[in-house]
């Protein structure tokens, strides 16, 4: 049971502030009748509005969202809480957006989510929200909006899907998947065996159960302190988890009544934490651009630098596909992120305070590894290689990334000729053909796959390894592009590289057959042109005409800033006031 502290008045903060909801439903004008008069009209009493804190559950549930299929009954787990603490509830639909489903790219969509969580909470009569998401871009799309409006907020992740197993083997989604299609197009899986896989992987509702992105980012979440502990890990299925929705409800009261923002919990050091965290999960190199996104509406300073100087600290330790070969069901029997984080407790700031009112040092005290083939000790890593490294050089001067800990360690330092694709159907077209000009020194290179010019950024970085070379046993390949990839991918994969190709950054200029060299220890991407050449090029460079001229993906091809700025819309980057609504 959570602790709730709410001023004796439930109608006034601590600093006895009315709350913000009481403006809606307290005023005594014909304004605050009508109020009133239309929540009756939903069966509820005045009471029920008056005096009370409001809380908000945006939900990110779909019909089209197999990862949160379970959250349309988690609201009511929720609702429960928020009832018993004395608040009052309302759910609030917000974008769903299912990874598997939205095209072209969720990431299209995660600052229209973001936008959208801001302004239902301030065009609402919204006290505090509980925030259910999970899959992917729905995480960090919440929590940008919760963040920029600023009122109380906990998250409650929707939690990874069940383990499964095929052939005695654990199988994880995403990773598997591309696995085995690389071996059907090897001839090393059947047409039959494959159409059976398809009932495999995803056994029930939840988040991949892999080390992705959306396990990722609400792992991180739970090291911000945005989340109550051991949240991010419970799977969606178990019976805790409809317990954990409840605590949120009612801690949200709490969180009310203390007025416990955001703005109080996000600060440099959690943002670190949460870092530390993203590199000893092997987590996926999509949250470098989601945690910079939040960190700059948070107003808190962070770089590519500061995420690949906590990569070179912390070593790999929890063995999770893609980097090792567990799921997230056995993180959360290994102890889970609190134990994670005990045991990485001297690279983490301990005084952060989380949504639970607790610090981080209090949530973690005592919180042993049950498992260490789960969860390594620090001197057995699992892989030598690092989560993360930032790359710099005459290919990438604002950045790229590269994930060392789920490549091939002999790629990491490689020098081969280019051969350069100009859109994702043209390199498809030519993966598939038979007498492709390739071999495995090849460096593949997709442009125009950026925030702007595909538009939105898709994980098409992961470019699939050539047919011919695919029969020959080749698995992996140095490829480079300003898309991102997947996180439950493996892959000698360049990502992120900025600025992209479509506002004329160096990916650009690149031709069929230059030299590209990668050398991860030495964070170095250069292009083995000469500079009078590369300039006679970018004379002869034209930018791609805009793609869309109505309409959210419009707006988007205009505003949205590069991968190392965090891809967010320039308007809504910032810690600029969201003005309150007038009230007439
Ligand atoms: Fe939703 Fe992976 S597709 S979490």
């Amino acid at each position: 049971m959570l602790a709730v502290t709410v001023s004796d008045d439930p109608c006034m903060t601590p600093d006895l502030k009315p709350l913000r909801s009481q403006r809606w439903f307290a005023a005594t004008d014909m304004r605050g009748f009508a109020h009133r008069q239309r929540m009756q009209q939903m069966g509820l009493r005045r009471e029920d509005v008056l005096g009370r804190p409001i809380v908000a559950i945006i939900n990110t549930w779909s019909d089209l969202s197999p990862c949160h299929a379970h959250l349309r009954e988690r609201a009511e787990a929720v609702k429960r809480g928020v009832l018993l603490a004395g608040g009052m509830p309302f759910e609030l639909p917000a974008m769903s957006l299912g990874e598997v489903m939205v095209k072209p790219t969720t990431m299209l969509y995660r600052n229209f989510l973001a936008m959208e969580t801001e302004e239902l909470l301030r065009s609402l009569p919204i006290d505090g929200a509980v925030l259910l998401g999970g899959c992917d871009k729905t995480t960090p799309g919440l929590l940008m909006g919760a963040i920029s409006m600023g009122l109380p907020a906990i998250f409650c992740p929707a939690g990874p899907m069940l383990n499964d197993r095929y052939r005695g083997q654990q199988v994880g989604a995403g990773t598997h998947t591309r696995k085995f299609w690389d071996d059907l197009q090897a001839g090393l899986v059947s047409e039959a065996e494959w159409v059976k896989l398809e009932s495999r992987m995803t056994r029930s509702p939840g988040t991949c159960n892999t080390m992705g992105t959306a396990s990722t980012m609400t792992a991180m979440t739970e090291a911000l302190g945005l989340t109550l502990p051991d949240a991010s890990c419970i799977p969606a299925m178990d019976a805790a988890h409809p317990r954990m929705a409840a605590d949120c409800g009612e801690r949200i009261v709490g969180m009310i009544g203390e007025q416990l923002t955001p703005a109080r919990i996000l600060s440099r050091g959690a943002f670190l934490n949460a870092a530390v965290v993203q590199m000893a999960l092997g987590g996926s190199t999509n949250a470098v651009v989601h945690i910079i996104a939040m960190a700059r509406r948070a107003g808190v300073a962070l770089e590519l630098e500061d995420l690949d100087a906590v990569a070179r600290r912390v070593p790999v330790i929890a063995n999770l596909f893609p980097s090792g070969d567990r799921l997230m069901e056995d993180l959360h029997y290994a102890g889970g992120v609190p134990a994670l984080m005990n045991r990485l407790r001297n690279e983490l700031s301990l005084d952060e305070l989380t949504v639970s009112g607790q610090t981080l040092r209090q949530q973690i005290d005592g919180r042993e590894v049950i498992d260490d083939e789960v969860i390594r000790p620090l001197d057995r890593p699992v892989s030598a290689e690092r989560a993360l490294a930032v790359l710099r050089g005459n290919l990438a001067p604002q950045g790229a990334v590269i994930k060392p800990s789920a490549a091939n360690a002999q790629l990491l330092q490689h020098r081969g000729p280019a051969l350069v694709f100009d859109s994702q159907p043209q390199m498809l077209a030519a993966m598939a053909d038979p007498d492709l000009a390739v071999d495995e020194n090849t460096v593949l290179v997709l442009r125009n796959a950026g925030p702007v010019g595909a538009p939105g950024m898709p994980e098409w970085g992961n470019l699939p390894i050539p047919k011919r070379l695919l029969e020959r046993g080749v698995r992996d390949m140095l490829r480079i592009s300003d898309a991102r990839m997947s996180g439950t991918h493996f892959g000698t994969c360049v990502l992120h590289v900025s600025p992209e190709s479509a506002v004329g950054g160096p990916l650009a200029l690149v031709q069929t057959g230059d030299q590209i060299e990668l050398d991860v220890p030495a964070r170095r991407l250069h292009l083995h042109v000469a500079d009078d050449e590369l300039a006679r090029r970018r004379a002869a460079w034209t930018a791609p005409a805009p793609t869309f001229a109505r309409g959210w993906t419009q707006l988007y091809q205009q505003h949205v800033t590069q991968a190392h700025e965090g891809c967010d819309l320039d308007f809504l980057q910032g810690t600029a006031p969201t003005p309150e609504p007038p009230i007439y």
